[in-house]
């Protein structure tokens, strides 16, 4: 297995590995370790099933099933299919969730996600260029960088996470096809509270965690004085500098740390350009520090 770094501070490249496979117990903690280095690690030219996925997925911690997933791989709730392809009747098969915006996902909920795993089938591309990249920004640089009186002020601070600001802010783009949540999906996600710092369980290192999808306000501070702190670490979070792009092709698996970095799906493509990709949501179920020791 051979692991190559890209340039830009973030993401991976992992060779010579089968995902068909089980990962032996040391390639398993080689692949943890590196997943809280690099953030994002593309494994290419794999070709898995639904249950493969899931199993790979399964070794970094529990499959979260979503409380509104709409589309799934038969017999497995937990792989979702991301896609804006249409079946003979006209009819999604996927969900289509370019244009969400930044954000990290589960940090609605009490029990966070460590990370996504997606595997491409189908990448849209227009005059050879490819289309509906997945974007990242790294919050272990972010929170480093952040000047000592902005630290000293999140410190054992948190802030309320909010699932229906997501899914509310996404219904109203146009062609959405996400009805209301339904007061059973509401009750199943309340907000939440979470420290906007936290220590990142595989690299020990602390990482600004607090994105604009979901982030309300911080508990316990003055309304505009919450939104001005918001705001800033918003824009900061936000710089070019802590920003790597994956341009995907057929057949990459991506696992990407979802404590440790944001992401963006860019919604560059239209119908008819076909994207089709599975998903799982890894949930931060096991003791990430004693597997990566
Ligand atoms: C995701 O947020 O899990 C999906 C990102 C993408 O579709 O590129």
């Amino acid at each position: 297995m051979k692991i190559t770094p890209n340039n830009a501070g973030l993401g991976a490249r992992v060779e010579g590995i089968d995902l068909r496979e089980p990962a032996s117990p040391e390639d398993f903690r080689t692949l943890l370790r590196a997943l809280g280095e690099y953030g994002v690690l593309c494994f290419p030219k794999q070709d898995l099933e639904a249950p493969q996925v899931a199993a790979f997925g399964k070794r970094f911690g529990d499959l979260e099933v979503n409380v509104a997933n709409l589309f799934h791989a038969p017999g497995h709730p937990e792989v979702m299919i991301l896609s804006n392809m249409k079946d003979e009747a006209g009819k999604p098969i996927g969900l289509n969730d370019a244009g969400q915006g930044w954000h990290t996902d589960m940090s609605y909920s009490k029990e966070i996600a460590l990370a996504n795993m997606l595997h491409a089938k189908r990448v849209p591309r227009r005059d050879g260029k490819v289309l509906g990249a997945t974007q990242f920004r790294n919050m272990h640089a972010a929170f480093a960088d952040l000047p000592a009186e902005v630290k000293a002020r999140i410190e054992g601070r948190v802030a309320i996470h909010d699932f229906s600001k997501f899914w509310d802010m996404m219904r109203q783009r146009p062609g959405s096809i996400r009805g209301p949540l339904t007061p059973e999906q509401r009750a199943k996600k309340p907000p939440v509270e979470q420290p906007i710092m936290r220590i990142h369980p595989i690299t020990g290192r602390p990482v600004l965690y607090c994105n604009c999808g979901y982030a309300m306000h911080v508990k316990d501070m003055d309304r505009a004085e919450s939104d001005a702190l918001l705001d800033y670490l918003f824009r900061h979070q936000a710089q070019d500098k802590y920003l790597y792009t994956h341009e995907w092709s057929e057949g990459d698996v991506l696992i990407w740390d979802n404590i440790g970095t944001m992401h963006n799906a860019v919604a560059d493509y239209l119908p008819g350009e076909d994207r089709y990709i599975l998903r799982v949501q890894v949930m931060a179920t096991l003791d990430y520090a004693a597997l990566a020791a």
